[in-house]
């Protein structure tokens, strides 16, 4: 199975939908491996958008998701990564389609809820960032049998 890491951005916790967010990613059958709130520092973000230094919105991107404390989840499921990624909806929550969770919630680039990893490559550097070792959890999910087939399991 894929692990996928989330954040919760300021505008999700200034707006109640912490709840809201999390409710829609566990009903669609995605487990929860880890879970936490925290504030994020220069440094980790200087590497988490190590992607963006140059870009003009950088600096606001950076004092934004500075705000309030984040929420971190990684999610675990088959193909979780590209699951998530339609779920939350485009970068430009405007124009994000409806009944995704950009879609339906944000109207901006920037303060559009909630982070995604792109890819599965992404979220194997994006996971250990953010989550030590021992702040991921294994565990039995005992409805897997009712989410998947024995094949999409193995
Ligand atoms: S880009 O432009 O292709 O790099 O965009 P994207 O990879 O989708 O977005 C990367 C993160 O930067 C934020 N972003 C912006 N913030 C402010 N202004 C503008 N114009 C802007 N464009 C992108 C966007 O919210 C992404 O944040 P994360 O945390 O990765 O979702």
């Amino acid at each position: 199975m894929e692990r996928t890491l989330v954040l919760l951005k300021p505008d999700a916790v200034q707006r109640d939908l912490i709840g809201e967010i999390i409710t829609r990613l566990e009903r669609k059958g995605l487990k929860i491996t880890g879970l936490k709130m925290m504030r994020l520092s220069d440094e980790l973000l200087n590497e988490h958008y190590s992607h963006l230094v140059g870009r003009s919105f950088f600096p606001e991107v950076k004092s934004f998701m500075q705000l309030t404390p984040v929420v971190a989840l990684c999610l675990e499921g088959v193909e979780a990564v590209d699951t998530v990624r339609a779920l939350c909806g485009i970068t430009k929550a405007r124009e994000a389609a409806p009944g995704t969770i950009r879609g339906e919630f944000a109207m901006s680039v920037q303060a559009n809820l909630i982070h995604c990893s792109d890819s599965l490559e992404t979220a194997k550097a994006e996971v250990p960032r953010f989550f030590k070792a021992e702040e991921l959890f294994e565990y039995k999910d005992i409805l897997e049998t009712y989410v998947y087939n024995s094949s999409e399991r193995e």
